[in-house]
């Protein structure tokens, strides 16, 4: 067979059966230019699907969401919403899955997304039970990076957990599923209301006060760092209730046997008071973004090569 490249150069070149709506003729992508695979994910509102781009056969996750759905069910701002937060996020952070071009037709709207191969970090967890200390930590330290990257870019995720944290082909993170994402004012960072996230990774300030900020997202992490070692969730109730119940509390406790720095960066993180978690303090503070990357569990971490080095093993 042909070269990778040769081949690709050849199928760029071929005309395509298409007769209309297509790119070559009003130089717009559409549905058409991909051959469409498996389901990868299903939402209330969206489905994702691996798609093949027909002219380069570069791989790509699709998320199709049903404009009637959307509309009957007063939801089409919110998918605007994740497309410009899509947008504002850019292309400039691995950790975060890339929007490479977004387009609609009568019935849907399209969004062509970075493909992360090997799934949900949540299969991972589920599968192993827990992982090693060595591979919390690698994520632990990926995610704090793109965490890092969209608040400064006025990003608020709202609904970080293991479901919405991918991996690619070289089991690196990708965060996904802007879908409740909130824009924020890059200059003056209000706390925003209304969106409630999934039980186990909301903060208290959002239950009690509902308001959010990047701080909520320290909050969800620190949640999801201890799932990770823990296997188990920080929070968890009988019912939805009694998870609130729990986390206005502050009441979980540590496994035995949970390795002490994790357990100190969690403590740092499952805090309150959403001024003093560990990452939410101002620039210069004993509590800042500098100070959460220069924690003791992450101290054998290369942040300048976090995004080249292979990840550890998963076993
Ligand atoms: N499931 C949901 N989004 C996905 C993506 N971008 N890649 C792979 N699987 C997914």
């Amino acid at each position: 067979p042909p070269p990778d490249d040769a081949r690709r150069r050849q199928s760029s070149r071929a005309p395509s059966k298409s007769k209309s709506r297509n790119s070559s003729v009003n130089g717009r992508l559409g549905a058409e230019d991909f051959e469409f695979g498996e389901i990868l994910g299903e939402g209330s509102y969206s489905t994702v699907l691996h798609v093949t781009h027909r002219a380069t056969r570069q791989e790509y996750a699709i998320k199709v969401l049903d404009k009637g759905h959307l509309k009957r069910n007063n939801k089409l701002q919110t998918a605007l919403a994740e497309k410009n937060t899509l947008v504002r996020l850019g292309s400039g952070h691995p950790g975060i899955v890339r929007l490479h071009w977004a387009f609609q037709d009568e019935w849907s709207l399209y969004f062509v997304l970075d493909l992360a191969k090997n799934g949900e970090l949540q299969s991972r967890i589920t599968r192993m039970g827990s992982l090693s200390t060595t591979c919390a930590r690698y994520y632990t330290a990926q995610l704090i990076d793109a965490l890092d990257y969209m608040h400064s870019r006025g990003v608020i995720h709202r609904d970080l957990k293991p479901e919405n944290l991918l991996l690619d082909d070289a089991f690196r993170i990708k965060v996904t599923d802007f879908g409740t994402g909130k824009l924020i004012d890059i200059a003056t960072q209000p706390a925003t209301k209304t969106f409630v996230g999934t039980a186990q990774y909301v903060s208290p300030e959002l239950l009690e006060a509902n308001e959010t900020s990047k701080s909520s997202d320290l909050w969800a992490l620190g949640c999801v760092v201890y799932q990770m070692i823990a296997g188990r969730f920080a929070f968890q109730g009988l019912s939805e209730y009694l998870t609130w119940q729990k986390i206005k509390q502050l009441e979980y406790t540590f496994p035995e046997g949970f390795d002490e720095q994790a357990k100190d960066l969690i403590k740092h993180l499952l805090v309150r008071d959403p001024l003093e978690r560990l990452g939410a303090g101002p620039p210069g503070s004993t509590h800042d973004m500098a100070a959460l990357r220069a924690h003791p569990f992450l101290a054998s971490i290369d942040w300048a090569t976090l995004w080249t080095d292979p990840a550890p093993s998963l076993e």
